[in-house]
């Protein structure tokens, strides 16, 4: 076989369209594929102690990766592990209490400047990555492995609240009153960010996703300063270090700013939240895969208002370089059945 054509049978469906190129039909995964809609995921989680010492845990955590891809067997598996990793592991220690989610010592980016240290990093990044090598050597070759990490500014929303918000009011109220010192923060966990999914990719991740949740709660002139400038200067840096390496944008809530995010950040797919219509993923189609967005609510709800959803998405976006997935993270209350409704359907022919 020759060079070339080894490559394109070691390139995965999910890769290819991340590439730019349209699927007739598309490769399909969910955000947040293993957690608590799952009864096996469930069993697990009673065993541990706490959420974390599961993402610690390479042979759970790998476990965990691989249950929804036995279950529904699902075009890429997403690394088990958390957003909140990169303060736990440079550390601000991070809890997550049952019912409430994550919990961290709410600090001020001037002081989060002296307390974060690198160097702490390497024993837990190493335990993450190592999952990661697990899950490949395990995972079937025409399955892709994702990896991940939060976005600076959605990172910072949490380390300087301490928790979550409604609209994380507190870091932009820091962004604001202390410009310096937060942009210094953004900045070193935007190079943080990029060793550490440089780790994932060099232990077996194929692509990598940057979650930007909180993307939507900015002024336009904020989202180009602590959304779309950390975001391009990773691009960068990652397409420096690992240039075959595919990066999903997810910069939820980002509505028409989504254009401009697409084409300053160079990220090579957009994942596209659940209020953005049809029409603009279309367009972005033009320029950058693009992945979503189906409502949780309505997986959650099924029956025949699903089914015509689905149905719609594929038809709008036929032709177009798209990856199937929700808007969302799957809701802990989603039936089983549901998703085995969508993957089937997904797969069937228009
Ligand atoms: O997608 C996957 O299956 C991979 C694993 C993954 C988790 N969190 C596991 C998890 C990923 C990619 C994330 C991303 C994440 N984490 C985001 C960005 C995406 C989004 O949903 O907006 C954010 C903001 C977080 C922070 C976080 N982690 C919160 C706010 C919570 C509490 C809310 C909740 O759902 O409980 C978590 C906990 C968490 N992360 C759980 C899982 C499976 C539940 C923990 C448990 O089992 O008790």
């Amino acid at each position: 076989m020759t060079a070339l054509a080894e490559e394109s049978v070691s390139e995965t469906k999910l890769v290819r369209v991340l590439k730019g190129k349209a699927e007739v039909i598309p490769p399909v995964w969910l955000m947040r594929q293993a957690g608590r809609y799952l009864p096996e995921y469930r069993a697990l989680r009673a065993k541990a102690d706490d959420f974390l010492h599961l993402c610690y845990t390479p042979e759970m955590a790998a476990e965990i990766t691989l249950q929804p891809i036995r279950r529904f067997e699902f075009d890429a598996a997403i690394l088990f592990a958390d957003i909140l990793i990169v303060p736990d592991a440079l550390g601000q220690g991070v809890r997550f209490d049952e019912g409430f989610g994550p919990r961290l010592d709410a600090m001020m980016p001037g002081e989060l400047l002296k307390l974060l240290d690198p160097d702490k990093t390497h024993e837990k990044f190493r335990l993450i990555c190592e999952t990661v090598s697990r899950v490949r050597e395990a995972l079937p070759r025409e399955k892709t492995l994702i990896g991940f990490c939060g976005a600076p500014w959605t990172v910072a929303t949490y380390m300087i609240a301490g928790h979550g918000t409604p609209d994380q009011a507190p870091a932009r109220i820091a962004a604001y009153r202390d410009r310096e010192n937060f942009e210094r923060l953004i900045d070193f966990l935007a190079d943080v960010s990029v060793s550490y999914l440089v780790g994932q990719i060099q232990s077996g991740a194929q692509a990598v996703q940057i979650f930007d949740s909180w993307a939507g709660v900015l002024p336009d002139e904020e989202f180009e300063r602590w959304v779309i400038a950390p975001t391009a200067k990773m691009v960068r840096s990652l397409k420096k270090i690992c240039p075959d390496t595919p990066i999903i944008g997810f910069p939820r809530g980002a509505g028409t700013l989504s254009e401009r995010f697409a084409e300053k950040t160079g990220v090579d797919a957009i994942g596209c939240d659940t209020a953005m219509p049809l029409t603009q993923m279309q367009t972005l189609g033009k320029s950058a895969a693009v992945q979503g967005n189906l409502d949780p609510l309505l997986l959650e709800t099924g029956g025949p208002l699903l089914e015509s959803r689905i149905h719609d998405i594929r038809i709008a976006l036929s032709g177009v370089p798209h990856i199937f997935n929700l808007g969302h993270g799957i809701l802990k209350t989603t039936p089983i059945e549901h998703v085995e409704q969508l993957v089937k359907q997904v797969r069937s022919s228009i």
